[in-house]
């Protein structure tokens, strides 16, 4: 069941090609530059004039929801709160019926998600829902939805349902933008034809996996770990170190990249690795200069960069290549190495992947 892999995790991270291809079937159309998502097509007309989204999720599936609100402001122009749906649960928060609440999450059954749904639909929110799960709770409670098809996942750890949030709320993000005519035709039918392509990207960037266990043998001993990230790098890089710290229970932090001059930066010395998505998109200069203040402090740095990356390899320790790509798209594919980074490591630390302590595939207690 495992199809030759030793722990359901890696077969899940192997999967994802298929599993991004699988979540974008009937839903694009590269050529006419066209978004359809049956799923929430009813509320077509409302999303001409929305005030806001809200996007209520927890743990991977709220860094997922950061990703959507990079790509629903760039390209909808709508603005976007993203809330730990167990803290929006227990404030007042200012719901109006204006808004649209999204909610997203993997198992479908998250108790705290599924509170925060129940108190904005009782203030009239629109909800709609982002889940793997079909007939789980949370579509039950939804308004309308949109499933991420990216097959059962048994890993504790997301991986696979993550990259196909992130797909989701890529397409929301489009759609929206075409319905309020805030995106060119011929815009869209070039970010669809990249997106179309995205799958054989991602198998590129499962190609690095022996290079990514070497990396993982020199770093596996640290007792903790920084991620850091701008602009859509960010909550990738927050992704990167929660994955890290529950499978390998190696203390990780993902930070801003420019924060780390308001703290973290006392963290670094030779033991400290930290892992840059450097990768040449519109902060990769930035990015750069944070890597020079890292490994001035000799910190060890591992980079992800872009394939054929020439500045960052002057400075970096390890660096991992993945494709180009518009940087809307690189959430998808620079998440890939650091799954396979966490996975090894947690491995040559003799960790239950699948099952790591203390941890549940869904959480249904508050
Ligand atoms: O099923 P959900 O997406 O609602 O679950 C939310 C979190 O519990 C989940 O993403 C958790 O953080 C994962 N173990 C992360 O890998």
């Amino acid at each position: 069941e495992k199809g030759g892999f030793d722990h359901f995790m890696l077969k899940e991270i192997y999967e994802q090609p298929r599993s991004i291809k699988d979540c974008m079937r009937g839903r694009i159309y590269p050529e006419e530059g066209k978004v359809q998502l049956g799923g929430i097509k009813e509320f077509a007309e409302k999303l001409k004039n929305i005030d806001r989204i809200i996007i209520v999720a927890c743990g991977t599936s709220w860094h997922a929801g950061l990703v959507g609100e990079y790509l629903i402001e760039e390209y909808a122009r709508i603005p976007v709160e993203v809330e730990y749906a167990s803290e929006f649960r227990y404030r007042n928060p200012i719901i109006t019926e204006k808004d649209v609440v999204i909610a997203i999450s993997q198992s479908g059954e998250t108790a705290d998600t599924m509170a925060a749904i129940e108190m904005a639909k009782e203030r009239g929110a629109t909800i709609f829902g982002i889940c793997n799960v079909a007939g789980a709770s949370i579509p039950r409670l939804t308004h309308a939805g949109v499933y991420t098809h990216a097959g059962p996942e048994i890993g504790v750890a997301s991986t696979k349902a993550f990259t196909a949030q992130v797909t989701v709320l890529t397409l929301m993000a489009f759609y929206m933008a075409q319905q309020k005519g805030t995106i060119t035709t011929s815009k869209l039918i070039e970010l669809l034809t990249e997106l179309d392509h995205i799958p054989e990207k991602i198998q590129i960037a499962l190609e690095s996996n022996d290079l990514i266990k070497e990396v993982a043998e020199k770093i596996k001993d640290s007792t903790n770990c920084l991620f850091l990230g701008r602009g859509s790098g960010f909550p990738v890089a927050l992704e990167g170190a929660l994955k890290l710290k529950e499978i390998s229970y190696i203390h990780a932090e993902g930070y801003p990249a420019a924060e780390m001059k308001h703290g973290p930066i006392a963290l670094i010395d030779e033991e400290m690795p930290v892992v840059f998505i450097a990768t040449q998109n519109s902060s990769y200069e930035k990015v750069i200069s944070n890597i020079q203040e890292v490994k001035a402090r000799k910190g060890k740095v591992i980079a992800i960069v872009t394939q054929g990356d020439t500045e960052v390899k002057k400075m970096a320790d390890y660096c991992i290549e993945i494709p180009d790509a518009n940087e809307a798209f690189l959430p998808l594919i620079a998440t890939i190495p650091l799954q396979l980074l966490s996975y090894h490591i947690a491995v040559m630390r003799g960790c239950n992947v699948d099952q790591p302590r203390n941890l549940a595939k869904s959480v249904t207690v508050e």
